[in-house]
């Protein structure tokens, strides 16, 4: 059967005007859905070094270029801030979460929450141990054990593979901490002669790197120590400072091996006094918002993301000043 719809031309007025407003409001839609600002919730592990304070500073900077509304919360290296604020961005129902955990443990309630959410939950700088890895999308950072690695192989270099060695601890708990130890502990079983004396946290500061070497200097077999291996480059410039108000001369009484590559450390050896800086890149901001672009965008990524990292002594000092970002 043919049906024919004949409208009368005064509706045909009336409905004219209806479609079109419709058309209006569906692609005023789309433009605002095609114009929406990503939104992402950023929790910081604190301002405890010049590294931190490099990647806060990049994360920032690659949100604002980028137009992302980036909501940051600084957790003053207290877990219970960071569960806080992650909580926080669920409850804002942000699109993506980011986050470098103050230590790796005891996260997984939290994360539970945002999958129940729907929220991807990126895992920046450290890493945290979950028993179900999809609690997070991806994990972009350093390779710690490797920076353990290189510390004790340069310590091995500079000693000629004898060397009694305090060890400055980032802060307990930490992925950090843990990996690197685990890195330097694992080359120190090739050196018979190489061996940790005294070990403490001086929880990634300058100032407990200081009071800690004062203990370490205090201490009975504090004659012993031709080496300090700081888990970072603060604690290691803290500790310069102790031995230099106890008359000792830093690298050379005290060889000294750190991480992370900050222009204090470049400058502690171009003055020679410090040996070592194994590089660990802070600067993660673009890395971090391609990876967190793409998921919001359904695209695949992979599960972890190495930055790429160097080795620096004092004979490279002085050229490479100049050129530290951070
Ligand atoms: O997680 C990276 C470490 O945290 C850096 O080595 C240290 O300086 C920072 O506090």
């Amino acid at each position: 059967m043919n049906l024919k719809i004949i409208l009368h031309p005064r509706a045909l007025a009336l409905a004219l005007p209806l479609v079109f407003i419709a058309g209006q409001i569906q692609t005023k839609a789309a433009d605002a859905a095609a114009n929406k600002k990503l939104v992402v919730g950023f929790s910081q592990v604190g301002a405890e070094s010049g590294w931190r304070t490099a990647n806060t500073e990049s994360i920032k900077s690659e949100a604002e270029k980028r137009g992302i509304d980036l909501r940051f919360s600084d957790a003053q290296q207290k877990q219970e801030n960071q569960i806080k604020a992650i909580r926080s961005f669920i409850a804002q129902g942000v699109d993506v979460i980011a986050f470098s955990p103050v230590v790796e443990t005891g996260f997984e309630p939290v994360l539970q929450e945002a999958k129940k959410a729907g929220i991807p939950v990126v895992l920046s700088d450290r890493a945290v141990k979950v028993s179900d890895p999809d609690l997070y999308v991806t994990f972009l950072g350093s390779d710690f054990v490797e920076e353990g690695r290189r510390a004790a192989e340069a310590v091995a270099k500079l000693t000629g593979g004898k060397a009694n060695i305090a060890e400055l601890v980032g802060t307990v708990g930490s992925a950090p901490a843990i990996d690197r130890k685990k890195g330097f502990e694992e080359v120190l079983t090739k050196y018979p002669d190489m061996k940790i004396i005294m070990s403490q946290s001086g929880d990634f500061t300058r100032a407990k790197g200081k009071e800690v070497m004062e203990a370490f200097l205090k201490s009975p077999n504090a004659k012993d120590i031709n080496v300090l291996f700081a888990h970072n480059d603060d604690m290691a410039l803290g500790a310069i400072q102790a031995m230099e108000e106890a008359g000792i001369k830093p690298g050379v009484d005290i060889k000294i091996v750190s991480i992370d590559g900050v222009r204090g450390a470049f400058e502690a050896m171009k003055d020679g006094k410090l040996n070592v800086t194994v590089e660990c890149n802070p600067l993660l901001g673009p890395q971090l918002f391609d990876l967190i672009e793409k998921i919001a965008n359904k695209e695949s990524v992979p599960k972890r993301v190495v930055s790429q990292e160097g080795v620096y002594d004092q004979s490279q000092a002085a050229e490479e000043l100049p050129k530290r970002q951070y």
